[in-house]
């Protein structure tokens, strides 16, 4: 099986496309609903909590978990895989939703053997729109640094519209809030042209459509469940040690939550499409 790990419901955007791209692959969630959101916690909190929550999925039998979190990737990950993971748990690993969207602009593989052929070529500036901590942690602009330096990144932190997503604000209340977020990151760029926009916050992609509104014409907007998805197959087919091929039939993915299952289970829905049964996890 493998773990999708997220703060709170949002990663099931991601859990929909891994189960699209293999539907016969096992999937056990964990929503951390009770210490969500993650955006208004510190650097240390988001390392512990991940830690905790990457622990859980272990105990569940997975071998491999992805962090269907922006805040935990950009904040957690890299810390947890070069300090904790080899020595608690060899054999097993940990992966994030960052790098895969990072090799898609960058055209850099890492994961992915071959970059997505129906992306613009060579984006030159990239706008970046995420959580208060996820943005302060740099990872974005580090990461594509790292592989294409003549990339220009820049960063819109968007504080409020995880709150509006989650309590089911309609369009009308949240599109004046893109607006301002996609005005801040153009005031930002000077006048310079936007190429190619990054989502990166799992409950964004809700809120494509109104992103789409708002920007200029003909700006990419990188999805990052499908890019993720893509990453993982590639993956699993070079490290199969990680987990069974998918069966012929297709598997329910399990729900676990740290909050109110019953509550969590009705709000979630919306976010897979499916009815999503949560089931409380204990320690
Ligand atoms: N899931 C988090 C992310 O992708 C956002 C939600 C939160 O703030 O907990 O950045």
């Amino acid at each position: 099986m493998i773990g999708v790990f997220d703060s709170g419901h949002g990663g099931l955007t991601v859990l929909r496309a891994l189960v699209d791209a293999a539907p016969g692959r096992g999937f056990a969630y964990l929503g951390d609903h009770a210490a969500a959101p993650y955006g208004r916690r510190s650097d240390e909190e988001i390392y512990a909590l991940t830690v905790l929550g990457v622990e859980r999925l272990f105990a569940q039998g997975c071998g491999l978990v992805v962090l269907a979190c922006n805040t935990a990737a950009a904040v957690a990950l890299r810390r947890l895989q070069q300090t904790w993971l080899k020595g608690a748990y060899p054999g097993r690993n940990v992966l994030g939703v960052l790098v895969p969207v990072v090799e898609a602009i960058t055209r850099v593989p890492w994961m992915v053997e071959a970059p997505p052929a129906d992306l613009l070529p060579e984006p030159r500036t990239v706008g970046v729109f995420a959580t208060v901590p996820t943005v302060h942690s740099g990872s974005f602009p580090r990461e594509i640094g790292k592989r294409a330096p003549d990339v220009t990144v820049v960063q819109q932190a968007c504080p409020d519209l995880v709150p509006l997503i989650e309590e089911g604000a309609p369009d009308e209340a949240i599109r004046p809030a893109v607006h301002a977020y996609v005005d801040a990151l153009l005031q930002q760029l000077g006048g310079r042209r936007l190429d190619s926009v990054v989502l990166g916050c799992t409950h964004y992609p809700l809120v494509a459509h109104l992103f789409a509104q708002v920007l200029p014409e003909g700006v990419e907007v990188l999805s990052q469940p499908a890019l993720t998805a893509r990453s993982l197959e590639h993956y699993l087919e070079r490290h199969p040690e990680y987990a069974p091929p998918p069966g012929p039939e297709p598997a329910a993915p399990v729900f676990f939550t740290t909050g109110d299952a019953r509550r969590v289970s009705e709000l979630a829905g919306r976010f897979f499409g499916h009815p999503t049964p949560f089931r409380t996890i204990a320690d």
